[in-house]
């Protein structure tokens, strides 16, 4: 996907990015700390506004995963979310909406109105190595899916800031 931005991002109009997966407790949590890390680092953070939901409200209130925190802490990197749910509303305030896999993709569509579809995109589309396009559910598995969620989610949040920062308009 081309990234969609509509209008120069400033720190007035911060660029609003939400990451969704199903349970909004192991792979959107992840990709909200990993991108907020990484704005900051840059010193950027100002420009963004990033949150992450869950298409489903199984986990609605809770922290994240406790394996998706200790992976994410190994590298350094702290998650605060605290699951909800994705509502319609939510298309029109983010400029961009990007999933984990084909499932949160339909469901989200189903939500959506024509005018919404391009800022509704995944986030393997920005991955140097998208394999599949998907991002695994690690929720089932072993400790190993969530180390390789957090390298799959790193590399296209990298890159993602990468293709939003040409956008970006300092004052000066
Ligand atoms: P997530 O993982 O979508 O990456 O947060 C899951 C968390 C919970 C469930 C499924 C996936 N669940 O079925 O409860």
């Amino acid at each position: 996907m081309n990234v969609s931005v509509k209008k120069p991002i400033t720190k007035e109009q911060p660029y609003k990015i939400c990451f969704v997966c199903l349970g909004n407790i192991c792979r959107s949590p992840t990709a909200e700390g990993i991108f907020q890390h990484l704005v900051e680092e840059q010193g950027l953070s100002d420009y963004f506004e990033i949150d992450s939901a869950g298409t489903s409200a199984y986990h609605e209130g809770e922290a994240a995963n406790s394996d998706s925190r200790h992976t994410a802490k190994k590298h350094g990197i702290p998650l605060h979310s605290k699951a909800r749910q994705f509502q319609s509303p939510d298309l029109d305030y983010f400029d961009l909406i990007l999933v984990m896999d084909d499932s949160n993709y339909a469901n989200i569509l189903r939500l959506a109105s024509d005018h919404h579809e391009d800022k509704i995109g995944r986030i393997r589309n920005f991955d140097p190595d998208p394999g599949n396009g998907q991002v695994p559910d690690p929720y089932a598995g072993g400790i190993d899916g969530f180390e390789n969620v957090f390298q799959i989610v790193k590399r296209s949040c990298k890159e993602l800031l990468n293709e939003l920062k040409p956008h970006i308009q300092s004052q000066p």
